[in-house]
């Protein structure tokens, strides 16, 4: 990498100041630069990150009206706007095609409408942990800029008990008045095996709401459930819903997409893939971030240009043993 001192000085001043066009003029000059030394690749890389940074920007600096929900709302979920696109996703061909027909139809809702259709507004998703899951939700509302709330229905039932039924009453009249993405995660704190200790009457009564609340939800807004104890559910639940996904461990290939993704920033043309393959098995795709995560960073620390192979699979190794620790 070639970037003159006075260049990475130029950056850090931009930084500094907060002058974002200065810093990302600069980081364009260092990749006008690079092309002309013939460092293509590198050029190109840059250029590319500088684009990507640049358009990631642009929702954040348009006045769009920040939702924040108040009231009781604001005790009951936790909002963000999430910036994570489809795109970014590792994805099977068949979950990519649902949950673009989510997209389509959610975009096309007043056409839908207007023919007495509604778009699928409820989503169940099912799968180990770490496959996507809360991640598709992130990216529902990127791709349709609408706000995140997230609900956790563990801590909400053991924080409100008895008055849980009213809670999510209060979480459904919103989904009405305030147009986002809702994420009920940890939907199996409603299965009722799992309330061993707890009235399992009540966790009956709990689910009953909120099937009934979502009989009745509107098209406006999207309410996702996940869940990855989806043999704690009846499956008769899952018809409630407009669409169930599975989410599953990455198969090889997958893996190293995910793999390659996280690594986009960093030099990765000494790694053998093939070599890599071999150290995925059982890693899940956010345990696959993480190990692609660890492995970059001590190649920065180690003042290296190049990610190994061997450091990449140490990484992966360190993340196998872990689970199993
Ligand atoms: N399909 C995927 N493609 C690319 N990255 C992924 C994918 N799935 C997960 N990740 C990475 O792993 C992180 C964690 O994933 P996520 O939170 O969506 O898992 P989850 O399925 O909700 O797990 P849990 O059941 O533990 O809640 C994501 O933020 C992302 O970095
Ligand atoms: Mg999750």
């Amino acid at each position: 990498m070639t970037a003159s001192a006075d260049h990475i000085k130029a950056l850090v001043r931009a930084h500094a100041a907060g002058d974002e066009s200065g810093f990302y003029s600069v980081a364009l000059q260092v990749a006008a630069g690079a092309a002309r030394r013939g460092q293509n690749r590198f050029a190109n890389d840059l250029k590319n990150l500088i684009d990507a940074a640049r358009t990631e920007r642009i929702p954040r600096v348009t006045p769009t009206p920040v939702i924040q929900p108040r009231g009781e709302l604001a005790d009951l979920v936790t909002a963000e706007y999430p910036d994570v696109r489809l795109s970014d996703m590792t994805l099977n061909a068949a979950t990519r095609a649902r949950l673009d027909q989510v997209l389509h139809e959610q975009r096309q809702r007043d056409l839908l409408e207007s023919h007495g259709f509604a778009p699928i507004h409820r989503l169940l998703l099912t799968g180990p942990p770490g496959t996507g899951k809360s991640m598709t939700a992130s990216v529902l509302a990127t791709e349709l800029s609408l706000p995140l709330f997230t609900i956790r229905l563990d801590a909400l039932i053991s924080k409100y008990m008895g008055e849980t039924s009213g809670k999510l009453r209060v979480i459904f009249d919103a989904t009405v008045r305030t147009r986002a993405v809702y994420l009920f995660d940890e939907f199996d704190a409603l299965g009722a095996q799992r309330t061993a200790g707890n009235d399992v009457g009540e966790a009956r009564r709990i689910l009953n709401t909120f099937l009934l609340f979502l009989d009745d939800t509107q098209p406006e807004s999207l309410v996702v459930a996940a869940t990855n104890h989806p043999a704690l559910l009846d499956t008769a639940l899952f018809r409630r819903f407009d669409g169930v996904i599975a989410y599953a461990l990455p198969d090889s290939t997958q893996s190293l997409d995910v793999l390659r993704r996280r690594l986009s920033a960093v030099n990765t043309s000494a790694v053998s893939w093939d070599e890599v393959a071999n150290h995925v098995n059982e890693l899940s795709q956010a345990e696959l971030v993480r190990a692609a995560e660890s492995a970059a960073k001590r190649t920065i620390l180690d003042g290296s240009a190049l990610v190994s192979t061997a450091g990449l699979v140490v990484s992966l190794d360190e993340r196998r043993t872990a689970r199993h620790g």
